[in-house]
Formats: structure tokens, sequence, C-alpha cells
């Protein structure tokens, strides 16, 4: 059997050109991601569409690929959507408010989590947004936001600026208690961190191919719990979200059982051969390790920042509080500055937060992240 060390060094050969620390914006795709859309694409140019049932074989084979990572019950659960602001939008646009209801979110999150919500200023709902940092916890600050006309929690799982990672388990409980949906913004942890939605309770979950799934832009997974597909109002219809999809003589129709019911139309199915090899990448090598390994390159950043003298750490390293981002800013030096300089030394990273963001996966050696490190101190 290859090691993982083995197989993730083969995957990514972008290790022996960058220094790419930037998966929390957009992750390289590993080889088999890319041989499964030349494939496709070659079997476009040579067969068209005359296989389009193994086609739909292999639409149907990622719904259980992330069935499986997020611990859903069924395929069914899983919805393709375009991405997590599409996904997000489903949610806060089919949910039953009723005016004067409102929902709970941070003050950190991506402007997708928060606009979505803001849009329904309109139909008499209101946003509270919250701060995290606050001694009781980030659970315990989310719900003492919430009072009795509270429907709903929005969250990322980890925040994508400060990398914040949320106690789910907790925040599913106290939302069960009170009786308050809770809904998830994954795409920040899902791929490098466990998400359990039965664990955790979560009733909506969402979370695009491009970051930590190591996959394509444009092909997101959406959860729905089940006692809540029927209680989202549809706001988009057409020839794939009904039940009988394939018949296309009939007249009468009715929305799908399953969570297809949200897919409109025809499917990206060149995004789903691209995500189903990376998902299969994440499956094989576990999502225990590949935390694990996240979790050593994480700890390495802190150990450096916190020694180095002339950075500031600016992510919460206390453990549960932590996935695979970290944001730091120098002492002396501007962002912007410091930027260019790891830029110009092929450091892939960003800028959020007030500070420079590092976010290595689960390949990533622990060579990258010392030299990455020691590219941070300007001349
Ligand atoms: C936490 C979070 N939510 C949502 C998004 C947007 O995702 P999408 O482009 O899939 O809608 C991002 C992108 O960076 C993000 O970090």
């Amino acid at each position: 059997m290859t090691s993982p060390e083995t197989l993730l060094a083969h995957e990514f050969p972008i290790e022996d050109h960058f220094l790419y620390l930037n998966h929390a914006a957009v992750a390289p795709w590993p080889r088999r991601t890319a041989a499964a859309v030349t494939e496709f694409a070659s079997e476009n140019v040579n067969r068209g569409a005359s296989h389009y049932p193994d086609w739909m074989q292999r639409e149907q084979r990622l719904r259980t690929q992330l069935a499986e990572l997020i611990n859903a019950e069924s395929p069914d659960d899983i919805g393709l959507l375009k991405n997590t602001s599409e996904a997000l939008s489903v949610v806060a646009h089919g949910f039953p408010w009723t005016r004067g209801d409102n929902v709970v979110i941070s003050d950190e999150e991506f402007p997708s989590n928060r606009i979505v919500w803001e849009s329904l200023g309109r139909y008499g709902v209101e946003v509270r947004q919250v701060s995290l940092k606050q001694p009781a916890g980030p659970e315990a600050a989310l719900l003492a936001a919430a009072d009795e006309r509270t429907r709903l929690v929005s969250i990322s799982s980890v925040e994508y600026a400060s990398g914040l990672r949320l106690d789910l388990i907790t925040l599913g409980h106290l939302c069960k208690q009170r009786g308050i949906a809770l809904c998830v913004d994954a795409i920040q942890g899902l791929g490098a961190i466990g998400h359990d939605v039965q664990a955790m309770q979560i009733d909506f979950l969402m979370a695009d191919g491009h970051k930590w799934l190591l996959g394509p832009e444009g092909i997101a997974v959406f959860y729905c719990r089940p006692v809540w597909r029927e209680r989202l109002t549809l706001q988009q219809y057409g020839w794939h979200m009904v039940e009988d999809h394939l018949n296309f003589d009939i007249k009468t129709w009715r929305p799908a059982a399953s969570a297809r019911r949200f897919e409109c139309g025809s499917p990206n199915m060149l995004g789903i051969y691209g995500l189903s090899a990376s998902v299969s990448l994440l499956l094989e090598i576990g999502i225990a390790e590949i935390e694990r390994r996240i979790f050593a390159r994480t700890k390495q950043l802190f150990e450096a920042i916190t020694h180095a003298g002339h950075l500031e750490l600016l992510t919460d390293p206390s453990p549960g509080r932590y996935a695979g981002i970290v944001t730091f800013r120098h002492n002396k030096v501007d962002n912007e500055t410091l930027f260019q300089q790891l830029r110009e030394n092929k450091v892939i990273c960003a800028q959020r937060g007030g500070g420079i963001r590092f976010s290595p996966h689960c390949y990533t050696r622990p060579a990258t992240v010392e030299a990455a490190m020691r590219l941070t101190r300007v001349q």
C-alpha cells in the first residue's frame, strides 16, 4: 500500500514550483483531477455524449462520496449546486420566514454569508451580527443574541480571515435546544477538518469545490436535512428538479423527493468529474489523517510566528479553535510590502483580516512552511 506521503508527493507536483499556502483561496488540483477532466474532454471529442448514462452514474457517485464525507444519512440529502453563495441563497430565500423574524450571524463572515441574509430586509427579516471575541466563547455569544424570533443561525465552520474554528457540536446542541435552525458555510473547513452533519445537528451545509476540497470552482455540495427539504420554498424550476426528470413527455410534475429538487437544469458534468476525483483522494487518505497533517503545519506556523520576534499572530492558536488558516502581520512592515515580497519569491498566499493569510493543506511539506517563514524577513 502506498503511504500518504508518497501518494501526496505524486499528486501535488506544485510543491516543486511554488510555496503554495493559499488553499483558503483557490487550491491546486491533484494529478488525478486533471486526469479525470482530460479524460472527460477526450470522451466528449471522440464519443460526444453517447455514454450519457455513465455520466449520470458519476453524478450519483459524487453525491455518495459527499454524503460519506459529511456523514449524511443518504446521497439523496446532497444537492449539487454552482457555488456556496447559490446554496446560501436557496436557504435564505426558501426559508419559511414571518415578518419580524431574525437570523444571527457573526461580524466576521465572508460577504456571501452576510449579504444573502441582508437581502431579506424587504421581507421584514432582521440580521443580527455578533462578535465572536467574547469571554463566553463564540457559540454562547451567538446564542446570547438570539431571542424567541430567531429562526436560524448561519456561521462559517472556519472563519475565512481570522481562521477561527467553531465548535459545531456545541453550537448544534445549543441551536437544537432553542429550536433554531443551523446553517453552516463549510467552504473554509470541508476537506480539511471533519464535518459530521448528524453529530453536529446541522440543518444546511454548503461548500464550493475549489478550496479545501481541492477541486474545480463552480461545483458545490449543498446538504439539506430531510425535514427541511419540503419546507424550503423553491426559487428555481426546470426539467432537472422534477421527480420523473427523464420523462420529457408527461405534462404533470412534482419536485424531486431528493435534494435534486434544488438543481433546476443540466448538471455541471465537467465539474462533477473533477470534484469526484478530488474527493476520492480525500476519502482515500481519510479526513482524520488529513486533519492531523494540516494541524501539524498550522502548529509549525504558530511556533515559527511566535518565536520570530518580528511577527504578530492574529489567529487563535488554542486547541480546537483553528483549522488550516493562519493569519499574522509584521511588526514594522505593512502587509502590502510583505505580500509583494512573498509573491516575488513564489510564496502564494493572501492578504486577509488585517494581515497575511497562510493556508497549507495536507500535502504541504514542513520545508515549504520553513522557507515561507524565512521569507517574511523583509530586507
Ligand atoms: C467563508 C466563505 N464563504 C463563501 C465564499 C464564496 O464562495 P462561492 O464563490 O462558492 O460562493 C468564500 C470564498 O472565499 C468564503 O471564504
